[in-house]
C-alpha cells in the first residue's frame, strides 16, 4: 500500500514519540516492574461489579453515542453489526479533531439482523442482509461545536466493506485457485500499520464458510454454519487472514504471509531500518501465537513467519525451505500458511489458553497479550502474558516470558480480552466471559462484562480498577483513543445475544423502552481519563 505520510510524523502525531521521557525513578513494585510515583495525588474510585442492563461508569467518566448498528453512514450506506475493533487515524497533526474511524463488524445474530426465526429456509434476501453486516466501517469523524465526536455523513469517503466486497491476495500464488476473495468477515480486531493504513483481522471465520478437513478435504460445518451455502460457494481458505485497508481508497488486500488462523488482532512494529514485524494470535483453545518479520523495510509479505515457542522462549520459523519436518508434511510455502494450525505445533508452537488482544507496553517495550480463558483445561478466568523479548529487539529470536497479571476474584476480573495502552502508560483492558456463562457459577461474582485500567503511576499504581460494566449479554471492546488522549472510542458489542427471541429481549440498550438492542460505538471522556494521563 503507498505510505502517505513520512513514518516518524505518523507515529509523533499518535503521541508516541516522547514516551519514557518523564519517568520518575522507582518507589516499589508492581506488576509493571516498578511503581512510579505521581505528579499530584489523583486517584480513581472504581465501580463494583453490576448487573443491570445499562452502561455503567465510574465517577469522572462518560459517554456519548457516536453511531449505532444500522445507522446511515452515507447515502448509500449503513453502519454494520457487532462493532468490535476501532482505530482512529487523525488526518492531520495540527487537527487532531477530525479523521477517520475504522470499525470492524464482526458477526451477525440472525434474529436481529436478518429478522431470521430458524423455522423454515433463510431466502437469499436475508443472507445477503447478513452478508452486507459484517466486514468492517470506514467513517469520517470529527468534533462539533459542541466539543462532541459526530460521524460526517455528508462526507466524502464513508464506506462499508463486507462479505460480498471483492479483495485480492497480496500472495505470488493463487489461493485455493483464485487471486482474489470475495468479502472480508469474522473481523474481531486489528491494528495499525506505520504507513496509517489499518489491519483488519478475520478471527472465527468457520462459522461463515466452514473449515476444510485437511485429511479428507471436506468441507465441514459447525451445525448449518448460517447457511451462506445455502446460495453462495466460497472456499474456505480464503478467509482467516490479515486484511490490510487503506481508509482514504476503501482499497484493502489479504496478507497471505502472515498465515491463516482464527487471527484476533495484528500489533505492528516498525524496526529502526524500516522493517515490520507483526504479532498476532489465534483465538481458540490450545492456538498459538505468531510474529511475522519482514525482510524488507516496508513489507508485510515478504519475510518469515514465526510461532512462539513459551517452553524454550524461542520464535521458531515457518520458513518451508528450512524445517524439514514442514517439507514432509506439506506441499509448499503456501500450504503451511494456508494450515497455519497444523503446520505451527510440528515446529514446537506451544499452545495456549485462546490468546485475544496483543499490545506492546509504550513505557517498557514489553509484549502484552490476553489470554482470555481454557475451561477444558479448567482454567476459568485466563490471564495477561508478558514477553521481553532478548535485548529489546522486536526482530530478536528469542524472549522471556512471564504472568503479568491473573484473572480471578483476588484480582477482580475475569476472561481479559481487548487492551490500549494510553498515552502515559496506563493499561486499558475489557472482559469477555461469554453471555451464557456470565452472572453463573465461576463467574457470578464478575457479573457483567467490564472495562478496567491498571495505572501506571501514583498510589493506585498496578492496582486492577473496574471504571465500565457493560449491558446485559454485551462485551466491551474496539478500545482506542483520539490523538490527544482524551476520547477513549470502545464498542459495545453483542447486547441481549442470549435473547431466545424479539419478544423475550434480555437487553434494549442503548434505547431502552421497548427497543431492540442494537450494538453501538460510544466515545468516553472525563476527568478521570485525563487525570489518569496527567500522574
Ligand atoms: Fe473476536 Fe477472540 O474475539
Ligand atoms: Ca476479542
Ligand atoms: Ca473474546
Amino acid at each position: 500500500m503507498s505510505k502517505p505520510m513520512n513514518r516518524r510524523k505518523f507515529l509523533d502525531f499518535l503521541g508516541k514519540g516522547t514516551l519514557g521521557m518523564a519517568l520518575m525513578p522507582p518507589l516499589m513494585s508492581s506488576p509493571f516492574g516498578s511503581t512510579i510515583p505521581g505528579q499530584n495525588n489523583f486517584s480513581l474510585q472504581g465501580i463494583r461489579p453490576c448487573a443491570e442492563d445499562d452502561l455503567r461508569l465510574a465517577d469522572g467518566f462518560q459517554y456519548d453515542l457516536l453511531i449505532r448498528w444500522g445507522d446511515p453512514i452515507s447515502n448509500s450506506d449503513r453502519f454494520g453489526y457487532n462493532n468490535d475493533y476501532t482505530a482512529f487515524i487523525p488526518d492531520d497533526p495540527s487537527n487532531p479533531h477530525s479523521g477517520f474511524l475504522w470499525v470492524n463488524h464482526e458477526y451477525v445474530d440472525p434474529k436481529f439482523v436478518s429478522q431470521y426465526d430458524g423455522k423454515k429456509k433463510k431466502t437469499k434476501e436475508q443472507v445477503k442482509t447478513e452478508m452486507y453486516n459484517v466486514g468492517g466501517s470506514i467513517l469520517r469523524v470529527k468534533k462539533d461545536d459542541n466539543d462532541q465526536w459526530m460521524v460526517d455523513t455528508n462526507a466524502e469517503g464513508n464506506r462499508r466493506l463486507h462479505a460480498l466486497t471483492e479483495i485480492p491476495f497480496n500472495w505470488h500464488e493463487p489461493i485455493a485457485g483464485s487471486k482474489t476473495a470475495i468479502g472480508t468477515l469474522a473481523n474481531c480486531s486489528g491494528g495499525i500499520t506505520p504507513w496509517g493504513t489499518i489491519l483488519t483481522c478475520e478471527e472465527n471465520y468457520d462459522s461463515f464458510w466452514g473449515e476444510r478437513n485437511f485429511e479428507t478435504g471436506d468441507v465441514e460445518y459447525a451445525g448449518r454454519g448460517l447457511g451462506w451455502q445455502e446460495y453462495y460457494e466460497h472456499p474456505p481458505e480464503h478467509y482467516g487472514w490479515v486484511v490490510e485497508v487503506d481508509l482514504k481508497t476503501g482499497k484493502a488486500q489479504k496478507h497471505v504471509a502472515l498465515g491463516r488462523c482464527a487471527h484476533e488482532c495484528a500489533t505492528v512494529k516498525e524496526l529502526p531500518d524500516g522493517r515490520i514485524v507483526v504479532y498476532t494470535g489465534d483465538d481458540a483453545n490450545n492456538e498459538c501465537i505468531y510474529k511475522f518479520i519482514s525482510s524488507k523495510p516496508g513489507s508485510l509479505s515478504e519475510g518469515t513467519l514465526y510461532v512462539a515457542n513459551l517452553r524454550d522462549g524461542r520464535w521458531e520459523s515457518l520458513d518451508y525451505e528450512k524445517q524439514p519436518i514442514l517439507q514432509e508434511n506439506f506441499k509448499s510455502q503456501t500450504e503451511v500458511l494456508i494450515r497455519l494450525r497444523e503446520s505451527s505445533k510440528l515446529v514446537g508452537g506451544s499452545r495456549l489458553d485462546r490468546p485475544e488482544d496483543i499490545e506492546i507496553d509504550p513505557v517498557t517495550g514489553a509484549v502484552f497479550i490476553s489470554l482470555t480463558n481454557n475451561k477444558p483445561k479448567g482454567n476459568f478466568h485466563g490471564s495477561i502474558l508478558k514477553l521481553e523479548e532478548e535485548n529489546g529487539r522486536y526482530d530478536s529470536l528469542k524472549f522471556k516470558p512471564g504472568t503479568f497479571l491473573a484473572g480471578g476474584k483476588d484480582t477482580g476480573f475475569s476472561c481479559p480480552d481487548n487492551m490500549a495502552f494510553d498515552g502515559a502508560g496506563n493499561l486499558w483492558f475489557t472482559s469477555d466471559i461469554s453471555g451464557r456463562a456470565m452472572n453463573q457459577g465461576e463467574y457470578a461474582t464478575f457479573k457483567n462484562n467490564g472495562l478496567f485500567v491498571v495505572p501506571r503511576r501514583g498510589t493506585q499504581a498496578g492496582s486492577v480498577l473496574q471504571v465500565g460494566s457493560a449491558p446485559n449479554d454485551a462485551e466491551f471492546t474496539g478500545l482506542s483513543f483520539a490523538t490527544d488522549g482524551k476520547t477513549l472510542f470502545m464498542s459495545v458489542q453483542h447486547p441481549g445475544e442470549t435473547s431466545s427471541s424479539l419478544s423475550n429481549l434480555t437487553s434494549r440498550w442503548p434505547e431502552g423502552g421497548n427497543s431492540i438492542p442494537r450494538p453501538a460505538v460510544v466515545c468516553i471522556s472525563g476527568s478521570g481519563l485525563e487525570g489518569l494521563q496527567a500522574l
